[in-house]
């Protein structure tokens, strides 16, 4: 039999995305088993939900810095991503950004959700920025992790409308739901196997 895909989550608030993946992988539509998810928050919401689902879950002390990892705290969780022998490592409103020694463990292995659709608005807050900016059409972004910021290959994207009415929070809780059927979609296309890369374009094998 084959071994499982492995997946390692890597979360720092409430984890909806999570739940999300972690429930199609219960309902058989993401062959693979998450095998551990670890925070940088000790209360994180993402660390109750997967113990409630009796998953690996474990916090890890960051260090001094607020948005990295300091070194003890990087080679803390790269050793127990390799442990866990984790084929993908999933970021899942994991607040940090990840720095070399990590991208290099894990190269072309690391993916991550943002709340735009890139390249617009990387960086914090996106869906107030496209507020701010009056774009009419907003969405989501799944992408290989590189050394920038929300700067790697595309694998998939989902839009949602800017309403009129629109505060920065409405739009953030539709770009929320769409994160939801977007992230796991596109878990399932790597787990399957289905997706490779060339240069910057990331080709869905046809199904
Ligand atoms: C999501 O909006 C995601 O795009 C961003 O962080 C948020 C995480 O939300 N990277 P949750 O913890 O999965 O609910």
């Amino acid at each position: 039999m084959n071994t499982p895909f492995r997946i390692g989550v890597l979360g720092s608030g409430k984890g909806s995305n999570f739940v999300a993946i972690a429930d199609a992988v219960a309902a058989g539509k993401i062959p693979a088993e998450i095998a551990i998810v670890l925070s940088d928050v000790e209360n994180a919401g993402i660390l109750a939900h997967a113990r409630e689902r009796k998953i690996p879950a474990q916090f890890i002390a960051p260090g001094q810095f607020r948005t990295k990892l300091d070194e003890d705290a990087e080679r803390a969780f790269v050793a127990v991503l390799q442990n866990t022998q984790v084929d993908l490592i999933v970021l899942a409103g994991f607040m940090r950004v990840l720095k070399g020694d990590f991208l290099r463990a894990f190269a072309g292995r690391i993916v991550n959700i943002h709340p735009s659709l890139l390249p617009c608005f990387p960086g914090l807050q996106s869906w107030k920025q496209a507020i701010d900016h009056g774009v009419k059409v907003a969405g989501c972004t799944v992408h290989f992790v590189d050394a920038g910021v929300d700067s790697g290959a595309i694998i998939g994207q989902a839009a949602v409308p800017v309403l009129d009415d629109d505060t920065p929070e409405t739009l953030h809780q539709r770009i929320h739901a769409a994160e939801h059927e977007l992230y796991p979609r596109c878990v399932a296309a790597l787990a399957r196997k289905e997706i490779s890369v060339v240069g910057r374009r990331v080709v869905w094998k046809k199904v």
